[in-house]
């Protein structure tokens, strides 16, 4: 094990993981194009991008599964290009697709990691039974893993990025496929892993885990990073508050929209949309403008920007532009009808 560490500057040791300009393209396709990172130690940051933006790339490279085309990175404070090794043994991997043998037991899964981190025999079997018993896997180690749920599965999966006891842990994609339980249970084992002070980088198609286990967000696209920040930094980069009035007779919508005049207009729903920060002030006054027109509506919902604005209006091959993810048109979407 290599002992002659180079102290880097605190700025960056107080970093778990910090890069500079990584870059990575495969044949002439630019897959990363200059991304610079500085996540400190304890706290969770999620990379969000479409399919193929690169963050399984950015993953890869951090945890030293492939080397950057340029750049550089230091994780754990070791140097990604002169100490791999160092950077191995700081950090776990919960890759995008399982690393489970599903033909030997999750027991066995577990003592396989054991002895890749070299631990001793009885301690190897404590630790095993610990992560199992933590992840509600007693009652299924003696079978084989490849008879577990894919919920099962990914519990084992993070249960054996931790026999090493890795300060920081990357996460690609951990809850990709599991229902909303287990999504919310991985949510808890996550953050029981951050109280302890780990470090996790999770990629993450879901806005929703981001916004709930974030502390700081970056969107990836063609790329580059477009954006960063918590997720209310990110919502508050796009507009898109409205206040939307819904009418059954199509008279009253005519006329509320020929009085309104400068809002938004969905002729097919008989729909109109006001622009509104949502605060109670802002809404005070709409109300009261609506009643000085005469105007009554039979619906009325209040819209704030989520994370889905945010991507959509960041992400994407006409990012900025399209009117495709104008809030007007998210309104209507299954998941705001369900709430
Ligand atoms: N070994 C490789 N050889 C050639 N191209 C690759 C290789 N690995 C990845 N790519 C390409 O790099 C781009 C980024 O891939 P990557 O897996 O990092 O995306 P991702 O953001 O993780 O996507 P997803 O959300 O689908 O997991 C893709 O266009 C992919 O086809
Ligand atoms: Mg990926």
């Amino acid at each position: 094990m290599p002992s002659s560490v180079m102290p880097t500057s605190s700025n960056i040791t107080s970093a778990a993981i910090a890069a500079q300009g990584l870059r990575k393209a495969y044949g002439d396709k630019t897959v990363l194009d200059g991304i610079d990172l500085r996540i400190p130690a304890g706290s969770v940051f999620a990379l969000l991008g479409p399919n193929g933006a690169g963050k399984t790339t950015a993953v890869k490279i951090l945890s030293t599964l492939i080397s950057a085309d340029d750049g550089q990175a230091q994780v754990g404070g070791h140097d990604l290009a002169t100490d791999p090794q160092a950077v191995r043994a700081a950090i776990g991997v919960t890759g995008q697709f399982s690393a489970v043998d599903g033909l030997i037991t999750g027991e066995e899964n577990m003592l396989l990691m054991a002895d890749l981190h070299h631990l001793p025999r009885d301690e190897g079997r404590k630790v095993a039974a610990e992560l199992l018993e933590r992840f509600d896997l007693t009652d299924a180690a003696k079978k084989p893993a490849s008879t577990y749920s894919g919920g099962m599965k990914r519990r084992l999966d993070l249960a054996m990025t931790l026999v090493g006891n890795p300060r920081i842990i990357f996460l690609d994609e951990p809850t990709t496929g599991l229902d909303p339980r287990s999504r919310h249970n991985m949510w808890g084992i996550i953050r029981g892993l951050v109280a302890d002070g780990v470090t996790v980088f999770l990629t993450t198609q879901y806005l929703e885990e981001a916004d709930e286990l974030a502390d700081r967000i970056a969107v990836l696209n063609d790329g580059k990073l477009v954006a960063e920040g918590s997720a209310e930094e990110l919502k508050r980069l796009i507009p898109g508050g409205h206040v939307r009035l819904r009418f059954t007779d199509p008279d009253a919508y005519q006329s509320a929209a020929t009085a309104l005049r400068e809002v938004t207009r969905d002729d097919e729903a008989l729909a109109l949309q006001i622009p509104s920060d949502g605060s109670q002030r802002e809404l005070r006054s709409t109300l009261d403008w609506l009643d000085s027109l005469g105007i009554e509506a039979d619906e009325l919902t209040v819209h704030t920007p989520d994370l889905d604005d945010v991507f959509f209006a960041l992400t994407g091959p006409t990012s900025g532009t399209s009117p495709a993810y104008h809030p007007a048109n998210t309104t209507d979407s299954p998941k705001e009808n369900a709430r």
